[in-house]
């Protein structure tokens, strides 16, 4: 748990959101008995078996098992991480955490807030403009030329800044802003002391961050070319405000990571991700105007194992795109470049060429390595001596910037038998150039696909067998106690938190048991939250609360588990058990505790 998060504000945000509340935004509940139930949003089914709690603020799918609080069914609905869910509950509640290392000043967090409200409004006011049957008749119609639907004009609230000089302006006045506060958004400008509207005549492309926030805002003109011998500069965007980050978020990222892809498309233009997005390939995203920094790539390594840079087909574009392979590398990924012959951009090429077009350039897009021989190729004629040395030398620059040895090995054969040249020649050059090198470049940390290593990780344990009547019975003493404090008491005398059979139930065991040492009620939403780093663990640990088997909470039920726990683990023992003396002594304690269970029971 991050430390700007404290375990109270958790709580307020988590009880200023309520769980069926929020689920039903995906699942149409119904009421059954103490809960509601409906049809669950994680696997296919027809008869509902989706069940959400009000008094326990869980949801639980006794189908696919899916299982958790609120904070982790916005982690899986929307694919955030942890602190971006808790994040999202808070923006909902209209709570403000302290950003980062809490060095943010509540006047800042204000002016955030400011900013983040004003946008939401004014993309409103931009989309009622492009609605309007005559004012937006024209964009309308730019976007129609376009081939953008309407369906994607509201699935990317897409809209129009009128021509005039202060029409956003006089409307957020109305609602309350000052002239100043409206420039501190960037909505709009200060000219020498007069204040106008910042976009004008332009249609509008909100820019939205993963958590649902309007930061900023792309604008385009509708005419491309002078008007009045001036030309205006085709896109204009929000400068950076206590909000918006240029270099921190990405176009259309908000619905990418819903896509949950292996890869993540990335290209330059906001008309390119729409083109694309609209014709069904939603894994994409575009940089705000600005060159890729290290942090997009890594938010993009965040929710895709590998990207595929998509830029103009230009000199530009191909000049960026080496810089992105260069930025993703250094973040820890892995890039592959998909080249668009015969179209300028990706939007140009999708037009042309369809979806099944692009699709098929996607798949055959080259590996970095091999786009940045390629290119260097290009430069020389490699049919002649000179040509080849010339070649040879800068190609073992990519060498260098590698750091995976087998790569470097499979390029190098390949570049020898392309040259025709000695591959031990190749390789004291490269030995040569890296000697030079060496001390510039770190190897880059391997952080893509962290989430399948961690899901990995948690499936690990499974391989010890521990029968299915102990791990059955643990989880529901576990369920007993957390509801009683007359149970736990019972039970603690028995069973210490490491007597569990798995990492999860020790960990819950300890935060139980701890609750009721402190002297409070254990609360099962605020305890699952430390259970979040992978869904399997999430799942294991809330099933324990979301018990819905009839069992009456008395002290004989807690007894029979206790009896069925020691009884599972001594079996266990004596299946694992080779020495005779030892053998022997495990079956007479199982024989007094089988007469102990009698005599309980009468
Ligand atoms: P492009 O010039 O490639 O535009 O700029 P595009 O995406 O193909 O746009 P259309 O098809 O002409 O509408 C790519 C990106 O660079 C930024 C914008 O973010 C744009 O989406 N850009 C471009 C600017 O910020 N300002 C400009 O004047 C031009
Ligand atoms: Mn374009």
């Amino acid at each position: 748990m991050p430390q700007f998060i404290s375990d109270d504000l958790l709580s307020e945000i988590c009880s200023g959101n309520d769980i069926i509340d929020y689920v039903s935004k995906y699942v149409r509940l119904k009421k059954s008995g103490r809960d509601y139930s409906g049809l669950c949003p994680f696997h296919n089914e027809k008869t509902p078996s989706f069940h959400v709690s009000q008094d326990k603020q869980l949801f639980h799918c006794f189908g696919c098992g899916a299982s958790g609080n609120l904070v982790q069914f916005v982690m899986r609905t929307e694919n955030l991480d942890f602190v971006e869910a808790v994040k999202l509950l808070a923006d909902r509640a209209g709570i403000i955490i302290p950003e980062g290392s809490a060095n943010m000043s509540s006047a800042a967090h204000e002016r955030k807030k400011r900013i983040l409200e004003m946008n939401k409004i004014a993309a409103r006011f931009f989309f009622n403009n492009l609605k309007h049957e005559e004012r937006g008749r024209a964009a309308r119609e730019y976007f129609g030329r376009r081939r953008i639907s309407w369906k994607t004009v509201t699935v990317y609230g897409l809209g129009y800044a009128l021509d005039e000089r202060d029409a956003l302006l006089n409307y957020l006045k109305s609602k309350g802003y000052t002239a100043e506060q409206i420039v501190d958004a960037s909505l709009a400008v200060n000219r020498d002391g007069k204040i106008y509207d910042k976009f004008r005549a332009r249609v509008m492309f909100p820019i939205i961050d993963v958590r649902g926030n309007v930061i900023g805002f792309g604008g385009r003109i509708m005419h491309d070319g002078e008007i009045n011998g001036f030309k205006p500069p085709k896109y204009l965007n929000s400068s950076e405000t206590a909000a918006f980050d240029k270099g921190r978020n990405l176009f259309s990222l908000n619905l990418a990571k819903n896509a949950k892809a292996d890869d993540l498309i990335l290209c330059e233009g906001y008309m390119d991700v729409i083109s694309v997005y609209q014709a069904g390939i939603k894994n994409i995203v575009a940089t705000l105007g600005t060159a890729i920094t290290e942090n997009q790539a890594k938010l993009m390594l965040r929710y895709a194992g590998e990207i595929l840079i998509c830029y103009d087909s230009d000199e530009a574009g191909v000049k960026a795109a080496l810089r992105a392979i260069d930025i993703i590398g250094a973040a820890g990924g892995k890039s592959r470049v998909i080249r668009l012959k015969g179209a300028k951009d990706p939007d140009e090429y999708i037009n042309k060429n369809g979806i099944e077009g692009f699709k098929a350039a996607a798949a055959s897009a080259m590996p970095s390595t091999e786009f940045k021989i390629s290119l260097i190729k290009g430069k020389y004629d490699t049919t002649t001596t000179d040509g080849k040395v010339r070649f040879i030398d800068e190609v073992v620059n990519v060498f260098s910037g590698l750091s995976d040895m087998v790569e470097i090995d499979a390029y190098m054969s390949r570049v020898a038998e392309e040259t025709d040249i000695n591959k031990e020649a190749i390789l004291s050059k490269y030995k040569e150039k890296t000697a030079k090198n060496r001390y510039q470049r770190l190897p880059a940390k391997q952080e893509y696909k962290r989430r399948e290593v961690m899901r990995a990780n948690a499936g690990a344990e499974k391989k010890i067998t521990v029968p299915n009547t102990l791990l059955e019975a643990e989880k529901r003493l576990l369920g007993l106690i957390s509801t009683s404090k007359k149970l736990y008491r019972l039970a603690k005398e028995q069973l210490a938190p490491d007597d569990f059979s798995t990492d999860v139930y020790r960990r819950l065991a300890r935060k139980i048991y701890d609750c009721y040492e402190n002297g409070v009620q254990p609360d099962e939403a605020m305890i699952l939250n430390e259970f979040s780093s992978a869904e399997t663990e999430t799942d294991e640990a809330s099933a324990v609360f979301y018990n819905m088997e009839v069992y009456s909470n008395d002290e004989s039920t807690l007894k029979d588990l206790i009896y069925t726990i020691r009884l599972e683990k001594l079996q266990m023992m004596i299946n694992g058990e080779n020495d005779p003396a030892r053998l022997g002594e495990l079956f007479k304690q199982k024989q007094e505790l089988l007469e102990g269970k009698n005599t309980w029971e009468e």
